[in-house]
């Protein structure tokens, strides 16, 4: 089958697409992949409802303006890559999460699927995190059977690393025993720090992190959370920290420490793992702060490569994840476990959506 995977991380970067052709088993080939940044007007109305957990005018209005959006991406994805939308089986649709309580089995997902089936005409599966959160899984991480897939080959133990707003792991071990969780902050902290100070959206290339002085204390401090030693699976909101810096940091040394901080719970999440990962892959926008390499690779023992190294494409694993779910899905085959998020067993997740009018 092919699909087309969409994802918008919280980040709030904007929305990454991308084709794959899989039997929900084995990744057969690659498509097109493509981001397309949010305007600042849907950055606006998402970020004024994170948290909210409850219908208003505010979320009703984000969630417009969010599939909007992804009708828009798809629209120039189509003609910028010349896709045949008629050969697409099914758009996996992550949607925009703006809350995250699994704990009180609650998740939200921005984003009107119907709406986008109709638009797009073609089979939309969305609602990918609801049946498993309901059953009383962390309803995240999703992508470790994708990580699995793209790491068939490969020598196990290994862990696949995904730094975006906040940073989960995948642990393959020798026979393909999954173990997901998620590590800790992502780059969320970073770029709230940085666009806070400057205005910009991130620390473009680790810059100012790299020029900066990290702090111990705080570093020690922020290791201190219970969330480090809590039992996997698990998983996070994506402000779940309170990583306020105080303003006797300067905009370097506090870049500095939020790049730290994110490699410090990567190398506290090792003790979750049931054997020594051997090597170590990171995808996702972390990957493209040397800041955030360069202190992981300080911070763990074993070789770190970025999914780039490896000739995928970081950037898009999560949109290919989607699209990955959305043909599982298709064939009924579960999407989690036990160890990936918890789910009391092998799950099925997903909820299908066909177009208004046939097909
Ligand atoms: N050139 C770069 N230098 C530093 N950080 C970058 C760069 N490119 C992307 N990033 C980081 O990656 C983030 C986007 O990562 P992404 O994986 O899309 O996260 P999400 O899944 O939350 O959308 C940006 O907000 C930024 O922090
Ligand atoms: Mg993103």
């Amino acid at each position: 089958m092919k699909a087309l995977g969409l994802m918008s991380g919280t980040s709030l970067d904007g929305i990454d697409c991308a084709i794959l052709d899989t039997d929900g088993e084995a990744i057969h080939a690659f498509g097109p992949t493509a981001t397309y940044p949010y305007d600042e007007t849907v950055r606006h109305r998402v970020r004024g409802v994170f948290g909210a957990t409850e219908r208003s005018t505010d979320t009703d209005a984000a969630e417009a303006a969010v599939t909007d959006a992804h009708v828009d991406a798809i629209g120039r994805f189509v003609s910028d890559h010349a896709v045949d939308l008629a050969r697409i089986d099914a758009i996996g649709f992550h949607g925009q999460t703006i809350t995250h309580q699994p704990d009180r089995r609650f998740t939200w997902q921005l984003g009107a699927a119907q709406r986008l089936a109709d638009a797009i005409g073609r089979p939309v599966v969305a609602d990918f995190r609801l049946a498993d959160v309901a059953a009383g899984g962390q309803g995240a991480p999703l992508v470790p059977v994708f990580h699995r897939a793209l790491c068939a080959t490969l020598p196990k133990p290994l862990a696949v690393l995904n730094i975006g707003g906040v940073a989960n792991v995948t642990w393959i071990g020798e026979g393909g025993t999954l173990v997901g969780f998620d590590t800790g902050p992502g780059n969320a902290p970073l770029d709230d720090w940085v666009h806070r100070h400057t205005g910009e959206r991130y620390d473009t290339d680790g810059r100012l992190a790299l020029a900066g002085v990290p702090s111990r204390a705080f570093r020690d401090e922020f290791l201190r959370e219970p969330y480090f030693v809590k039992a996997a699976p698990k998983s996070l909101d994506r402000n779940a920290f309170d990583l306020a810096l105080s303003d006797n940091f300067s905009l370097a040394d506090g870049a500095a420490t939020l790049a730290h901080c994110v490699a410090d719970a990567v190398a506290a999440a090792r003790v979750h793992f049931p054997a020594r990962a051997e090597s170590w892959i990171v995808c996702g926008g972390g990957a493209r702060n040397p800041a955030i390499m360069a202190a992981l690779r300080a911070a763990l023992d074993t070789p770190v490569r970025s999914a780039d190294e490896l000739g995928w494409n970081g950037d898009a694993i999560e949109a290919q994840a989607f699209a990955f779910l959305a043909v599982r899905h298709l064939l009924g085959l579960p999407i989690t476990w036990p160890g990936t998020t918890g789910a009391p067993r092998a799950m099925g997740g997903g909820k299908l959506y066909r177009p208004a009018g046939g097909q």
